[in-house]
């Protein structure tokens, strides 16, 4: 699929507020500093349409992007990032919640992690709620390019291993990405395009 227009359409923090458009929406979600925001850049080939920070916690609030005029990217905050206060915490965990549980038009949402480290509970978590509230995601490998290539399938194997060994009976679609590297950009563009025109 070609990109040939990106456009930021508005950030809120109400599920409700979200654009109105019955357009197909793709989310964004994982830990603070995992490349949410560099990803969606990448993919759409702009610099800085989503805001990023090599600092944690970029990313405040739910974030829509137009895509081709007819789809959405939303980039939200991520999740686990400590310096926020318990009071900010719960309320960033009350909108994030309603936003996965009432966005009738999300389609997919894109769960990422850093490809270097072990599953993470908070990521094991957060799966096992999208499962269980019916809701279809797939798993972005991110910062790839921070491996050997000769490394990626061990760390790949050894992630869905331990997934399929604890809560899952089978491996959700999987992507490796790198923003910095543009690595995964095609497979993506390409998953997303066929659930497209599903909803179409
Ligand atoms: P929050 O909005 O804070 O939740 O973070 P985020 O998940 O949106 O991460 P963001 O895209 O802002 O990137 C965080 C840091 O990781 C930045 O310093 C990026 O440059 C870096 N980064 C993102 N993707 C990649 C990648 O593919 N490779 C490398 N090497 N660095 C990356
Ligand atoms: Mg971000």
């Amino acid at each position: 699929m070609k990109i040939t227009s990106a456009e930021f359409v508005m950030s809120n923090s109400d599920v409700a507020k979200c654009p109105a458009a019955p357009l197909p929406e793709y989310a964004f979600i994982g830990r603070s500093n995992v490349g949410k925001s560099s990803l969606i850049n990448m993919l759409v080939d702009r610099k800085s349409l989503a805001k990023t920070s090599g600092r944690p916690g970029k990313t405040q609030l739910i974030n829509h992007f137009k895509i081709n005029k007819n789809w959405f990217l939303v980039d939200l905050p991520g999740y686990g990032y400590a310096r926020v206060s318990k009071k900010d915490k719960k309320i960033f965990q009350k909108y994030i919640t309603e936003y996965f549980e009432k966005r009738e038009q999300l389609v997919c949402s894109f769960v990422l992690v850093d490809i270097r480290h072990e599953p993470q509970p908070i990521d094991l978590e957060f799966m096992e709620w999208l499962g269980t509230n019916g809701i279809p995601f797939a798993i972005i490998f991110t910062k790839a390019d921070k491996l050997k290539p000769g490394a990626i399938a061990k760390y790949v194997d050894n992630y869905l291993k331990q997934l399929l060994d604890t809560i899952w009976e089978e491996a959700p679609p999987h992507f490796v990405t790198s923003s910095a590297n543009r690595t995964g950009k095609e497979a993506l563009l390409a998953y997303i395009d066929g659930i497209n025109r599903d909803f179409f």
